[in-house]
């Protein structure tokens, strides 16, 4: 079942159009990727599925509702960690979680104080004396700590420590095993493919692809070093092999996933002493793969 559906969406401000065109779906259980760099529009789609702004055209629904005319019945289903969390400053930790909590209409007492603990963070203080990753946490318990049925996270991880994004990830496999359905915007790539059965990627308002990571994994490429024992010969007829430097024995490229195996496997005929692999970024992505939204197949 479809538990959001965006279909043509687009939003100008003034002359300026931020999304062009934006279609995406998910299914009930499902845990999406929504990911492209600063300004591609993800907040604005965010905020225009939670009935925030008017959609120039296009359509959006949510559990089968509009989302602008139904916005209050929607919310009553739906958990929410906005992109840039201001909070009251005056108010602490503790009664803001509170606060949400009770908008909401649940009273989930002890989810919040596992979630307090889990994330460590002091909700008494008020919350003009929280640091920015501390914030952060307030808004991600007050929305974990809900009942909902589809959970919408803009940039949820943005300020917390490797610690903290462990946990957060550990939540969300929680709730996706209990067959809850998440949307989750980022500007990381490897966050997203930790968690998420698919992945939509955001650019200058316009999507350019979605898919499976597996579908995706023609995209990305590996950064490698191998360092071997004798020098390695034949590199040349080695295929999906890219931007080859060499000092002595130490060999770094970028690699196609799907021909990595085959890579991995010429340089071990000569002995691999050392090996280190880092996973793509976007922005290796972004550039290997595209000039103006369009896949560039000769690089
Ligand atoms: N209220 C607004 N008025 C005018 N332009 C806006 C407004 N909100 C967003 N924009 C513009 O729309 C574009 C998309 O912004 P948006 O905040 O959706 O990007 P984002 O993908 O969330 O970026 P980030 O990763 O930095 O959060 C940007 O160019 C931004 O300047
Ligand atoms: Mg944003």
């Amino acid at each position: 079942m479809s538990v959001l559906k965006v279909e043509n969406l687009t939003k100008k401000f003034g002359k300026f159009t931020a999304l062009d065109n934006v279609s995406l779906e998910l299914q009930e259980g499902e845990v999406f990727g929504f990911i492209g760099p600063n300004g591609a529009g993800k907040t604005t789609t965010i905020r225009s599925i939670l009935g925030i702004l008017k959609a120039t055209s296009g359509k959006i629904t949510v559990f089968g509702k509009d989302s602008w005319k139904d916005a209050v019945e929607i919310h009553k289903r739906l958990a929410f960690v906005p992109g840039d969390v201001s909070l009251w400053p005056n108010l602490t930790g503790g009664e803001i979680i509170d606060l949400f909590i009770k908008l909401n209409g649940s009273n989930n007492k002890s989810k919040k104080e596992e979630l307090i603990k889990l994330f460590d963070l002091d909700p008494s203080k008020k919350c003009r004396t929280y640091s920015k990753g501390n914030r952060q946490k307030v808004a991600l318990i007050a929305a974990l700590s809900v009942d909902a049925d589809l959970y919408i996270l803009d940039e949820p991880t943005s300020g917390l420590d490797p610690l903290m994004e462990k946990i957060f990830q550990e939540c969300i496999r929680n709730l996706k095993s209990e067959g809850k359905t998440i949307f989750l915007s980022s500007h990381i790539l490897s966050e997203v493919e930790q968690l998420c059965d698919r992945v939509c990627i955001i650019r200058k308002g316009k999507i350019i692809e979605t898919g499976s990571l597996k579908e995706l994994r023609h995209l990305m490429r590996n950064q490698i070093t191998i360092e071997t024992k004798s020098t390695v010969s034949d590199l040349e007829n080695l295929k999906g092999l890219y931007g080859l430097t060499v000092r002595d024995n130490t060999y770094n490229f970028q690699a196609d996933a799907d021909k990595l195996i085959s890579i991995i496997n010429h340089f071990n005929s000569y002995g691999i002493v050392n090996l280190e692999s880092m996973p793509p970024t976007l922005e290796d992505l972004f550039m290997h793969h595209y000039s103006n939204g369009e896949v560039n197949s000769n690089v």
